[in-house]
């Protein structure tokens, strides 16, 4: 097809993609989603890199969770990462539970992609086998049933753009089911309708094309090397993303995840070697960002929108019918 400028047009894709087209796109990926989206897997907590402001905001906000609920006097904790990816947040989680002394820790991943949970059963071989760590990762589609009983996880985590690749109308039924298991928190990160582009699997500087068609929820993407993909993709504005949870959750936030900072880093095919992100630079985008996170008009232009909700008690907890295992108090915190 010949290009014209501005005008590039994919071939109509035949039936809209689905979740299996999701799992081979993350699958065909492999390693190099690692690569693109955490770094150095091996060094957990560095935060380097394009997406490093937000992984830091993330991580500030549920090493928070983790804590309040030791400091209640829990020493067990329940995590579940509903498209888990490589398993690099639960492997994180799992870690600093660990070192600050949770004795009992079940933490299952799950994902549509095979290769990533082999990836993230690999790469968190060492820490599955220690004492008292119950750590998997299962192939699985979040909008099926969860094997979890009701109000039974602490930490329910669904980050960077799962509820993103999600069919709109599936997302009601996913909501109930996430709220059935989760009796603390639910956090998750979508992508806001003001963000910038992504190609999903690496930086959107390797696409030679894309597009988002807003009507189907569907993006097509053309990386430099040839490769094709099409993939369902929805994004969210903040009261969208706020309806699809507060029927069972009370939100404790909802904030835009980078607003300034991917727009502030260098080009260096542009901007001279001199031009660099510097730490005095870095502390006023983040200022800027802590200033402008819960602003209407700034909120959906971040890369991604921010939500964690806190699980309302239901009719039977109020009325006293309290499971054995009900949470400590720390998760109202
Ligand atoms: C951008 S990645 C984020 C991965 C991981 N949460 C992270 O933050 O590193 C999106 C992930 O969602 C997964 N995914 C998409 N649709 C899914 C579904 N219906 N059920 C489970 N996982 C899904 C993809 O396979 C992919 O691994």
């Amino acid at each position: 097809m010949r290009e014209q400028r501005g005008q590039h047009r994919f071939a109509v894709v035949a039936n809209p993609p689905s979740a299996e087209n999701i799992a081979t796109v993350y699958d065909e990926a492999g390693d190099d989603y690692v690569a693109y989206a955490d770094g150095d897997p091996y060094n957990l907590f560095a935060f380097e890199g394009a997406h490093a402001y937000a992984d830091r905001r993330l991580w500030a906000l549920l090493e928070t969770k983790l804590n309040a609920l030791r400091t209640s006097g829990a020493s067990s904790v329940n995590i579940l990462d509903a498209g888990c990816g490589p398993g690099t947040w639960l492997r994180r989680l799992v870690t600093r539970a660990r070192q600050i002394g949770f004795s009992r820790i079940t933490a299952r991943g799950f994902d549509v992609a095979q290769a990533q949970i082999r990836a993230a059963r690999r790469k968190a071989h060492d820490l599955s086998g220690l004492p008292g760590v119950n750590l998997t990762f299962e192939v699985a589609d979040l909008t099926g049933a969860l094997p979890e009983a009701d109000a039974s996880v602490d930490m329910t985590l669904c980050l960077y753009s799962v509820l993103s690749h999600l069919p709109v109308a599936s997302l009601p039924k996913v909501s109930v089911e996430i709220a059935r298991v989760t009796r603390g928190h639910f956090i998750t990160t979508v992508r806001s309708i003001g963000s910038t582009p992504t190609a999903f699997v690496d930086s959107i500087e390797k696409a030679r094309h894309f597009s988002l068609d807003h009507r189907l929820d569907l993006c097509e993407v053309e990386l430099r090397g040839g490769r094709r993909l099409a993939l369902p993709f929805h994004l969210f504005s903040a009261r969208e993303l706020r309806n699809c949870f507060s029927d069972h959750f009370d939100i404790d936030d909802l904030c835009g995840l980078d607003i300034f900072h991917n727009r502030f880093i260098p080009d260096h095919r542009w901007n001279p070697a001199s031009l660099l992100l510097d730490q005095p630079l870095a502390d006023h985008l983040a200022r800027l960002e802590e200033t402008w996170s819960r602003d209407s008009s700034f909120m959906e232009r971040a890369a991604h929108l921010l939500l964690v909700g806190c699980r309302r008690q239901t009719a039977e907890q109020e009325r006293g019918f309290v499971r054995p295992d009900t949470p400590p108090a720390a998760h109202r915190a």
